[in-house]
């Protein structure tokens, strides 16, 4: 198999990788890319140390996985944003809170709220007619303490689940929200940012078999409002229970970022959320480029 080529080092007790024997700045051979994907189906979160890749490297790299998601389509607010940095191509955006690379952002910046959003465990663009499949991150600035980003295994999550349970949600369907994590925030609220959203509802299954390993994933990201047919009670109790039951530490992966560290996630095989620092201090910059799913 050609994963055995990548000089893999697990990170957790149930998944997540380290790669070390890839350059990704250079094109990669089609046994290689297999090879990542092979590794991303095992292990939902692939590391890769070192790599200090170009934006435009990023891009090639990202596109061989699949076509990229254009980060402004449906927010307006974001377009804004966008002319305000250096980043012109729709298919890159970052994560970061400084304006155009240097200054922090002011206190009273739309773009806080993203970085708040980000502190609840998610997974990309569900709230998207078409969600996300992967995402990756390049760490250019990283503050000194904090600012790691966590994750979940959720395909692990499912198999501990009580068989009755199982059961229970099986052909269960979320319901995901543009607005549901801004809500929580606050944010729709005028004096909380006003956060708008052109999308629609979403439904999506709380439990799919993941298409490279056939294995059963547990769908429960903050964006998923409720459960259709339910209640909003019933649904979201039941929601909350099963995220928190698959964000129990057992089931977790913490990445520390190192600059240059480039980090490639399945958005389908596991949830993650940014972790906080002191964001009015120092700066923290990943470049970000998002692979669409379905
Ligand atoms: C993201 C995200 C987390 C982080 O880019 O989609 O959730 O730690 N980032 O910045
Ligand atoms: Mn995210």
């Amino acid at each position: 198999m050609a994963i055995r080529t990548l000089g893999i080092r697990q990170l957790a007790p149930t998944f997540a990788a380290e790669i070390s024997r890839l350059n990704l700045a250079l094109p990669l051979a089609p046994r290689d890319l297999t090879a990542v994907v092979e590794a991303l189906d095992r292990y939902g979160v692939a590391v890769f140390p070192g790599q200090n890749l170009t934006m435009q490297q990023q891009i090639a790299f990202s596109e061989l996985l699949g076509p990229l998601e254009n980060s402004d389509e449906g927010s307006p607010t974001y377009q804004e944003f966008r002319r305000e940095h250096e980043f012109a191509d729709g298919r890159v955006s970052e994560v970061s809170n400084l304006v155009r690379g240097g200054d922090l952002l002011e206190l009273a910046d739309m773009r806080r709220l993203y970085q708040f959003a980000n502190e609840l465990w998610h997974s990309d663009s569900t709230f998207r007619p078409v969600r996300a499949r992967y995402t990756i991150l390049s760490a250019v600035k990283v503050p000194a303490s904090g600012g790691d980003t966590e994750f979940a295994d959720v395909v692990g999550a499912y198999d501990a689940l009580p068989a009755d349970i199982k059961e229970d949600i099986e052909s269960l369907v979320g319901v995901h929200s543009p607005t549901a994590v801004m809500e929580t925030l606050g944010a729709l609220q005028a004096d909380g940012g006003g956060f708008q959203s052109t999308y629609g509802l979403q439904r999506r299954p709380l439990v799919e078999t993941h298409p490279g390993s056939g294995r059963r994933f547990l769908s429960v990201p903050s964006h998923c409002s409720h459960i259709e047919g339910m209640s909003l009670p019933e649904g979201r109790s039941l929601l909350f229970y099963l995220r928190e039951h698959a964000t129990q530490p057992r089931f977790r992966y913490r990445h520390a970022w190192t600059p240059g560290d480039l980090v490639v996630w399945d958005d389908r095989s596991t949830l993650h959320r940014a972790c906080r620092y002191k964001e009015r201090n120092e700066p923290r910059q990943l470049v970000r480029t998002v692979v669409q799913d379905r």
